[in-house]
């Protein structure tokens, strides 16, 4: 089997590094501050995350933000993963707060509890309710953890959401959330700016890449052929970005394996990834204006654009930080293009 996973949450042997982080979300799980995680996207917020939930062995609640349409809807998905944890005989009682009480169906053949309220009840009471109940079934011994993924957006959900969201969240005792982003400017103007509902809530997290010889490692100990400079080699390319580490790793494997490829493998997988994705790289590039596409360009060539002095630099830095906003390119030691096959995309098509 393929030693390589990319795109879902990977753990046991598709896992490596994160030893100190784990160590030290798990020591912050052990107090009752808050934790909040940012990193571009696809850095593994969330396989960190599943691992440290796992060794805890505590009950968890996770929400993705990004699915959540509004005050009432997230309350819905709240109680849904209330009913999901503990069994409903035992919550009913924990539920005799409720000012509106849910309607509550049970699929008999999956097995999943739906929840749905009047349509005309007021999202806030629903909120407060869903909110009170969580606080109810933690207790000292066994303390909740409340993930919200995607968390940014909880600014976009419903005007002043995020004002009540927190000031429910302050009150409640005896568990942690673990908040994680992926739009670190929006991340950052939640946690940092004073006005925010959300300022200082927890301790801000970082995530970064892994480590080159650690990934290294993992790369090598996978490869049967010529492994330390083909690792090498992949780990250039990708510049240790979790994602397409695996993702390259995972290509320069099956070639090796299936079609028994050894010569110049790691850019015959290149190759083909790039060309597997070329239509979308060419919508992407098809979309941009002029200016972002001059900006990508100088970072396809490796010149760092604000360094570029020919260029009006507070276009540039608009530019860069549209696409910083939108997952194009991100700010690491330096300013790079988030996908690599997209730089080589660029390298190949405009500027060769
Ligand atoms: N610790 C790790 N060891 C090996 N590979 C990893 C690790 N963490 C992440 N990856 C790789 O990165 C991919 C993305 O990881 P994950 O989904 O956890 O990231 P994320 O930051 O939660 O992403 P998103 O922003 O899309 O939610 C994984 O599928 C895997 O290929
Ligand atoms: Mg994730």
């Amino acid at each position: 089997m393929n030693p390589f996973r990319f795109g879902t949450i990977v753990e046991g042997s598709f896992f490596t590094d994160r030893v100190a982080e784990t160590e030290m979300l798990k020591q912050k799980l052990d107090s009752e501050n808050h934790i909040i995680l940012i990193s571009p996207r696809r850095f593994g917020k969330s396989s960190l995350v599943q691992r440290v939930l796992s060794q805890t062995g505590r009950p968890t609640i996770q929400l993705d933000l990004q699915y959540v349409l509004s005050v009432d809807d997230f309350a819905s998905q709240l109680l849904k993963a209330v009913f999901k944890l503990f069994p409903m005989r035992k919550v009913r009682h924990a539920m005799s707060h409720f000012r509106i009480y849910p309607i509550i169906s049970t699929n008999a053949v999956t097995g999943t509890v739906d929840v749905t309220f009047q349509p005309t009840v007021n999202g806030s009471v629903l909120l407060e309710d869903a909110m009170a109940l969580i606080e109810k079934i933690t207790s000292p011994e066994r303390r909740l953890i409340v993930v919200l993924d995607e968390f940014q957006e909880v600014v976009k959900i419903q005007k002043g959401f995020d004002k009540q969201l927190r000031s429910l969240m302050q009150r409640q005792k005896n568990l942690n959330y673990i908040l994680l982003g992926s739009q670190e400017s929006m991340m950052e103007a939640i946690f940092e700016k004073k006005k925010s509902p959300f300022y200082h809530f927890g301790q801000l997290i970082r995530l970064q890449k892994i480590p080159y010889d650690d990934f290294h490692n993992y790369i090598t100990e996978r490869l049967a052929y010529n492994a330390e400079a083909v690792a090498e080699e992949i780990l250039q390319f990708t510049s240790c970005h979790p994602y397409y580490t695996q993702q390259l790793a995972s290509q320069v494997w099956e070639m090796m394996e299936y079609q028994k490829i050894k010569d110049d493998v790691v850019n015959k997988a290149i190759v083909a990834l790039v060309s597997m994705h070329d239509l979308d790289y060419e919508r992407l590039w098809q979309n941009l204006n002029r200016t972002d596409r001059n900006t990508l360009r100088d970072l396809a060539e490796n010149k760092q654009p604000l360094q570029n002095r020919n260029k009006a630099t507070s276009t540039s830095y608009s530019s860069l930080q549209r696409m910083i906003k939108s997952g194009i390119v991100i700010k690491t030691t330096n300013y790079e293009i988030e996908d690599p096959f997209f730089n080589q995309w660029i390298v190949k098509n405009v500027i060769q």
